[in-house]
């Protein structure tokens, strides 16, 4: 199989296979174009299809029993894709990423403890922490000329010298598609261990970095050692989240064990034997692929710039330097994310609104997923060219 532009560019109908960016009839109804929820609408690498279907050929589906080679594919992947060493016994299993953001909160803080994210941010980050009974400690991003946004670590420096142990970080960060560069989490690494704090370091979309920039695992930084739990997943890279398999993964034996303790008390289990199956598929034999899909999903950062420029000059995009998601403003078109909405879907094309990743900051924004074909792409922005007329 060839994965070029022509494979990525074929259009797949995901319609009635219980799909939710398309099929979900609370955010989507039968002729939108939806580009909202992060999975992309692109075929999955052979390998994948086929160990789902060896596995689907066997007529008994019994509890799974793990498998040297989960760990062992999910490190030697890290170590070819970002140069990062980490040993099997240095993971855990868990069933989602999401999951790992709950019990480490649980896990790592007390009720009522203030808990640091970097805003505005993906939806879930602010859940964990207050369904868990913990207080959000925002850090906001600082704003540039650009449109793109720097960390504030002066402000993540009073927060925790005000006694905040815990910070849950993004990267790269979602929903404002920034690569997080060698100093910034160097600084952070520093602080974290200044302070005697724990850093969670989501790395979902670790695979998604565009050249010249590089994706830098928090746990290659010098102090990591002690303080910092990564989370990762084969789901968004190789397009397979409904499948849920994730791993924890930290140089700390402390965290570490404390992580795995939690997620048995909580009973929670994974080993979903069509997700190790293809895990497994996807860790080994699938880089053809993923390297066909950032080629794809580089030009289509283009795409969205270049049309936006000329079909919603009002908009302002934030660098796209990582994800397949573009964060932008379009203030200048509504001050609310509720009257964009009824815009643009009266013209029939389906964002997230800014609001569910921060209810202020992310007002009057949109974060357009662009895991999708260059034509659809294309249609969407005709779409919210029309929707936003001025
Ligand atoms: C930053 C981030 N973390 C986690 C997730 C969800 O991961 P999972 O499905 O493994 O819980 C997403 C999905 O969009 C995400 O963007």
């Amino acid at each position: 199989m060839i994965y070029d532009r022509a494979f990525f560019d074929n259009p797949i109908d995901r319609n009635g296979t219980r799909a939710a960016k398309w099929d979900a009839r609370q955010f989507c109804q039968p002729g939108d174009l939806p580009l909202w929820v992060a999975d992309w609408d692109f075929r999955c690498a052979e390998p994948i299809v086929e160990a789902i279907q060896k596995r689907a050929q066997h007529p008994i589906f019994g509890y799974s029993s793990g498998d040297p080679n989960d760990a062992g594919s999910f490190c030697a992947y890290w170590k070819r894709r970002h140069g990062l060493d980490i040993l099997p016994e240095e993971t855990c299993m868990l069933p989602c990423v999401v999951t790992g953001l709950r019990q480490t909160v649980l896990l790592f803080s007390q009720a009522n403890d203030p808990v640091i994210i970097v805003t505005p941010l993906y939806g879930p980050f602010h859940d964990s922490i207050n369904r868990a009974g913990r207080k959000i400690l925002a850090a906001p991003l600082i704003p540039r000329e650009d449109n793109g946004y720097d960390l504030d670590l002066d402000l993540i420096e009073e927060h925790l010298k005000s006694g905040c142990r815990l910070i849950l970080f993004c990267n790269p960060h979602n929903p404002v598609s920034r690569a997080w560069r060698k100093e910034e989490l160097s600084a952070l690494v520093s602080l974290a261990n200044q302070y005697d704090a724990i850093l969670v370091s989501d790395e979902i979309h670790a695979d998604f970095v565009y050249k010249p920039l590089e994706f830098i695992p928090l746990l290659s930084i010098p102090g990591s050692e002690n303080c910092v739990i990564s989370l990762a997943s084969a789901s968004k890279t190789f397009n397979i989240p409904g499948l849920q398999q994730a791993m924890a993964f930290s140089k700390s034996k402390e965290l570490l064990s404390k992580l795995k303790a939690q997620i048995e008390l909580q009973g929670i289990t994974s080993g979903n034997i069509f997700a190790l199956a293809a895990a497994q598929a996807a860790y080994t034999s699938c880089d053809s692929w993923l390297d066909g899909m950032l080629e794809y999903l580089d030009e289509s950062r283009v795409i969205i710039k270049d049309a936006l420029a000329e079909e919603v000059p009002y908009a302002k995009l934030a660098p796209i330097e990582a994800t397949a998601l573009a964060w932008i403003d379009l203030r200048e078109y509504a001050p609310t994310c509720d009257e964009l909405n009824k815009k643009l879907r009266a013209s029939h094309v389906v964002l997230s609104s800014g609001t569910g990743f921060d209810a202020k900051l992310g007002e009057g924004f949109m974060r357009l997923n662009f895991g999708c074909t260059h034509a659809n792409l294309r249609e969407a922005i005709h779409r919210m060219s029309d929707a936003l007329q001025k």
